[in-house]
């Protein structure tokens, strides 16, 4: 499979994967044969990138943390929480059941899928971002709380915090949310205090635990203590929202939105290097360096000798020294044990 930006996907393409909304909906089955039709429908739910199937990107297999139903049924769930707590309701008792459900199934294919690096070109559609986000955002902070060795209650605790942490944002006019400009002090304020109002409204309504709440409380805060709404400082901050935020930033930077196109990867990579210390906590920085994909299987990279390649397989800790097939040659390397290919280095992801 390789990942294509959207203006290149073309007419009798096919599809390399599943593609469904935000709530869950399939838009269309994997191995679709795309017409102009699909494309345009494609474009319209403000998907940004496709995995397509073809003969030369065999060798790049996408391995997923979830599976792609649980993934639907999870965004299933998340989508309700949303809208219940929209209508100023609360989710039934089944419905809460089924949450938690979903929260050991991502606990339990994080632990059983160790080797699993996260791969950072989930697909979003446009509409229905918070849901996506949400449940990314879990998956992300679960796959870090794993190997920031937390024990299975935490990862619990973790990965719940991730599906509510934005809940607040219902409080706050999607208008704001959305505006693709400055917000104005006022609107700043409102949006700052989105953490606040979704750790009242989950203390109120359900009884999660209060690591839960509290996590969701301190995902804006800062390493350094510059963030909000607390202005909370290093080890003041609960661990698990320091995972979250790192979580967060994450996904939101390499989403498409309507005040920013997304960020490659390894762009987003950078950044939070940059800020680890001072936005983020250096110790889940660094497990971040090691357990997310920096250049994504399937994606296409510019190499140093002016070669192009394909990113077929990532390796665990070498984040920056992925297998690659190159595009001329169909030849195989492996970057990070190659005696041949240790003065190659990968100068730019194409995306
Ligand atoms: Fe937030």
């Amino acid at each position: 499979m390789r990942y294509l930006p959207i203006n290149q996907i073309q007419q009798d393409m096919v599809l390399g994967q599943e593609l469904y909304d935000g709530r869950g909906n399939l838009l269309l089955p994997k191995y679709t044969k795309l017409t102009e039709d699909h494309i345009s429908y494609i474009i319209f739910h403000g998907i940004t990138g496709l995995y397509i199937d073809d003969s030369f990107s065999k060798e790049a297999e996408i391995r997923e943390v979830l599976e792609p139903e649980v993934r639907r049924e999870t965004l299933r769930i998340v989508s309700k929480l949303f809208q219940r707590t929209l209508e100023g309701d609360t989710l039934t008792d089944p419905e809460e059941d089924a949450l938690r459900k979903k929260v050991e199934n991502v606990v339990s294919s994080v632990l059983d899928n160790p080797d699993v690096l996260y791969n950072l070109l989930e697909l979003k559609t446009f509409d229905d971002y918070t849901y996506c986000h949400s449940t990314s955002v879990a998956v992300i902070a679960g796959v870090l709380g794993a190997k920031c060795c937390l024990n299975e209650e935490q990862l619990k605790d973790l990965v719940m915090a991730g599906f509510l942490h934005d809940i607040g944002k219902v409080y706050v006019d999607e208008d704001i949310i959305n505006a693709p400009r400055r917000l104005t002090e006022a609107e700043r304020a409102k949006v700052m205090d989105h953490p606040r109002l979704g750790y009242e409204f989950l203390k109120e309504n359900y009884n999660f635990h209060e690591t839960v709440n509290r996590s969701v409380y301190e995902h804006h805060e800062w390493y350094n203590g510059g963030g909000y709404p607390c202005r909370k400082k290093s080890q003041d901050i609960l661990y698990l929202a320091r995972i979250l935020k790192v979580a967060d930033v994450f996904d939101a930077m390499t989403s498409n939105r309507s005040y920013h196109s997304p960020y490659l990867p390894s762009e987003v990579m950078e950044y939070i290097m940059a800020r680890s210390g001072m936005e983020f906590d250096p110790e889940v920085v660094d497990v971040a360096t090691k357990e997310l994909s920096v250049y994504p299987v399937g994606c296409e990279v510019e190499l140093s000798n002016g070669a192009h390649a394909l990113v077929i397989r990532n390796h665990r800790g070498y984040s920056l020294r992925p297998t690659i097939k190159q595009l001329e040659t169909g030849e195989i390397m492996d970057l990070s044990d190659n005696r041949k290919s240790w003065s190659i280095t990968i100068t730019k992801l194409l995306m």
